[in-house]
């Protein structure tokens, strides 16, 4: 069984086979942007793209993962993580504590690609399912807007 993640392509032995692709990603192949948050799939801590959709790791088995293209925020901007949704949560200071961020630019990774000039309703759906303890989420809001610009 094959895994590929930001565009690496990397052999899943059988051990590993019956792990959530979130453990993987953080115990086995040290990829640990996304993050354990509930682990249940309902605070979108643990957000990845699978075939450019927001799936919640926490809860996507690694084997149904195989054969799709897995992006974490590690690969979203490449090497110099020069991602447009980087450089607007950069120019918004938008981290408090940084646990759940993650899972928020990978959410709204996955909505830009689908919409790129998102309405406030639309980012609002979008990224109704990632909480944030700090409560940053006006700033994301507007880096949001800022990265559709
Ligand atoms: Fe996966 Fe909360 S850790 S949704």
């Amino acid at each position: 069984m094959h895994l590929r993640v930001n565009g690496t392509r990397h052999q899943i032995p059988p051990a590993w086979q019956a792990e959530s692709l979130l453990d993987v990603l953080r115990d086995h192949l040290q990829l640990t942007a996304a993050k354990y948050g509930c682990g249940v799939g309902l605070c979108g801590a643990c957000t990845v793209l699978q075939d450019g959709r927001a799936v919640r790791s926490c809860i996507t088995p690694v084997a149904e993962a195989t054969g799709d293209d897995i992006v974490t925020l590690e690969g979203l901007g490449g090497p110099d993580a020069d991602h447009p949704l980087q450089r607007a949560w950069i120019a918004e200071a938008v981290p408090q504590c940084g646990y759940c961020q993650a899972g928020q630019i990978m959410s709204a990774a996955a909505l830009l690609r689908e919409t790129p000039q998102p309405t406030e309703t639309e980012i609002d759906a979008a990224m109704d399912g990632n909480l944030c303890r700090c409560g940053t989420y006006g700033r994301i809001r507007r880096a949001i807007r800022r990265a559709a610009e």
